[in-house]
């Protein structure tokens, strides 16, 4: 139970014989948990009161800003709370708002739908996109149908000089990436990720590390 279910709780009890009649707060934006409907929520905007419906694919948990205070349905626990899976499905997304994978080869992108719309957004260079964690990932974590090389754009070496300032990192050596100095090539377990320095931060290539610039 986390902060809106409890004030919910407290200040919105009568909802369980019936409607509410006032917010426990004069003004400002808030929204709580209700008690039985998990799709469903109590906003109260500057003291007036209303019953939302988080759009389909959707879910409130107190925590969630996807849409209008709604958060996706696999991030969401709701514990006794109920709601209709059911899905409103329109071209590339089953629920109207939604995370999707573009198709089942290995992608560096992704479905992110908004009202039945499909929009194809990029994972961060580097990075495919993993339907299991909704997000983008390293594709060596996606063997089964990535290949880091493609992916990535590097090979690594099958040996690295022990004398090599690579091989200080060993088992995980590091590389320079040709023409970006705000980025590295790991290798972990001979396959390759394109990790990023952050930042204000350039790769070192003599120390084989990320150094403020
Ligand atoms: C709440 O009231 C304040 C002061 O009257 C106003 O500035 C603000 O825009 C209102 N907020 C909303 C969400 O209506």
């Amino acid at each position: 139970m986390n902060i809106y279910q409890i004030v919910a709780v407290i200040s919105l009890g009568v909802l369980a014989h019936g409607a509410p009649t006032q917010c426990p707060e004069a003004y400002g934006v808030q929204a709580y948990a209700h008690p039985e409907n998990c799709d469903q929520f109590f906003l109260c905007t500057n003291g007036t009161l209303t019953l939302e419906t988080c759009e389909n694919g959707l879910l409130f948990d107190g925590k969630g800003g996807v849409h209008n205070h709604c958060n996706y349905n696999w991030a969401v626990d709701c514990a006794e709370r109920k709601y209709d899976p059911t899905a409103i499905s329109s071209p590339g997304c089953e629920y109207q708002f939604g995370l999707y994978e573009d198709g089942p080869e290995c992608s560096t992108s992704y479905i992110k739908c908004e009202y039945g719309l499909p929009n194809s957004l990029e994972c961060v260079k580097g990075l495919v996109y993993d339907d299991r964690i909704h997000g983008c990932n390293w594709p060596d974590l996606l063997l089964e149908k990535c290949n880091p090389e493609a992916v990535v754009g590097f090979k690594c070496p099958a040996k690295v000089d022990p004398n090599s300032p690579a091989a200080r990192f060993w088992p995980f050596p590091r590389f320079a990436v040709p023409g970006d100095p705000h980025s590295l090539f790991l290798c972990n377990e001979g396959h390759p990720r394109l990790i990023a320095c952050g930042e204000d931060k350039l790769f070192d290539q003599s120390t084989l590390t990320c150094e403020d610039a």
